[in-house]
């Protein structure tokens, strides 16, 4: 799939530029806070009808604008074309209502929701934050591993939106019953659901995990010289050992939520099911996330990206496009070499920022690319 071009105007601190991609690699060169980010930024609001690193879409409109337009080319693999327009808005507040930002998304001239986007378009996407990934809470693991799942199975989100609904109404069953046997009879019901949904979270994560985990290991050993292996282990409070037996699960999980009941009553909380779930990435026997230096976090969750990304090509039978922002800082020449030889010599469209071209291009002789250069907001483009 080729993002073939995009037109930005008015978005964040862009006034109008319209940018041809190549096919292959786009290389974008600039100094700290020239827009680079914000390119790759309007790569993935195109495709997703939202941005990665903002939940408000106001922050996408360059100030002092009231509007901004995104305007792009999409071609998938067998030719099918897309001619993507996203609008945003800003209106006007009316009495007591806060400002809001209005989105017109048109595919082909025709007014579409974003999950049509969404369904459509699944860029993989590494910025200096997915670090969090390796080192942070199993809040953001967990979300890495659900985007992955949700882009593989659209169905799963469904079942995660259901899980957290019930497991939030079972929080406050909890915490507001007085009456022990009220309680009890009120929480069978959402017990019930509870491992229903709970059973089929755990069989996609395994299942998922396990994807992962057959690509990572490759793409990971290029990536460090077959020195290191890198493997993820599902952490659960719910299975002790592995099982992709969903019975299996289901009994383990009603059974779990059955005897910590008592447990649950005097914590006013649930404390078993995979609201719970964790994995650990385990580089040489070692938890990267304690013991790992930056590079190697960085090479792990580099590693983790192109597993995504190599699992979502067997499904759509096409690579979606790769938007690396400043992924090269703290990766030695080594690894940089390898990260370069690995999206080069994939039928693959990739977007990658950098404040020094030579990082890039010193460490391998690429021919097919094109290198834009980035300086407040406006970008000169030449193909190599
Ligand atoms: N809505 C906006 N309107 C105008 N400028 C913005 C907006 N949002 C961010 N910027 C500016 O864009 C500049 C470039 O940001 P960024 O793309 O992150 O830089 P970098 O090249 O370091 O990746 C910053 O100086 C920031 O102040
Ligand atoms: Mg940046």
């Amino acid at each position: 799939m080729n993002v073939n071009k995009i037109r930005l105007i008015h978005f964040r601190n862009f006034g109008d530029v319209s940018l041809d991609f190549h096919s292959s690699l786009n290389i974008f060169i600039g100094n700290n806070a020239q827009g680079k980010t914000n390119i790759i930024e309007s790569i993935y609001t195109l495709l997703r009808g939202s941005s990665y690193r903002t939940k408000d879409d106001d922050n996408l409109i360059s100030w002092q604008e009231k509007e901004s337009y995104l305007l792009g080319e999409v071609q998938k693999d067998n030719k099918e074309c897309f001619q993507i327009n996203i609008l945003l808005q800003n209106i006007e507040p009316q009495g007591h209502l806060s400002p809001k930002t209005k989105k017109i998304i048109k595919a082909n001239k025709k007014y579409q929701k974003k999950s049509w986007l969404l369904q459509r378009f699944k860029p993989v996407v590494f910025t200096p934050e997915d670090l969090q990934i390796v080192k942070s809470s199993p809040t953001v693991r967990r979300k890495f591993l659900d985007e992955v799942i949700i882009n593989l199975n659209p169905i799963y989100d469904q079942y995660l939106k259901d899980y957290n609904r019930i497991l939030f109404q079972r929080n406050i069953l909890l915490k507001n019953e007085k009456n022990s046997n009220n309680l009890i009879k009120q929480l069978s019901i959402w017990n019930e659901k509870i491992i229903e949904l709970g059973t089929l979270i755990i069989l996609y994560r395994i299942k998922t995990l396990q994807l992962l985990n057959q690509k990572v290991k490759d793409l990971h050993q290029m990536m460090t010289e077959n020195k290191e292996t890198l493997k993820l282990k599902y952490n659960s409070n719910v299975l002790t050992s592995f099982t992709e037996d969903k019975e299996e699960i289901r009994r383990i999980l009603a059974q779990k939520i059955h005897s910590a009941q008592e447990r649950d009553f005097r914590l006013k909380v649930t404390t078993i099911g995979p609201h719970r779930d964790d994995y650990f990435i385990i580089n040489n026997k070692i938890d990267l996330g304690i013991y790992g230096s930056q590079g190697q976090q960085r090479t792990a969750v580099l590693a983790l990206k192109m597993a995504e990304l190599e699992i979502l090509k067997e499904k759509e039978n096409e690579y979606p496009p790769l938007l690396l922002d400043d992924v090269t800082s703290e990766l030695d020449l080594e690894r940089r070499r390898f990260l370069m030889q690995l999206i080069t010599e994939k039928p693959l469209q990739t977007f990658i920022t950098s404040i020094n071209l030579d990082d890039l291009t010193q460490v391998k002789s690429i021919k097919d690319m094109k290198v834009f250069r980035v300086r407040n907001g406006i970008v000169e483009g030449n193909e190599q």
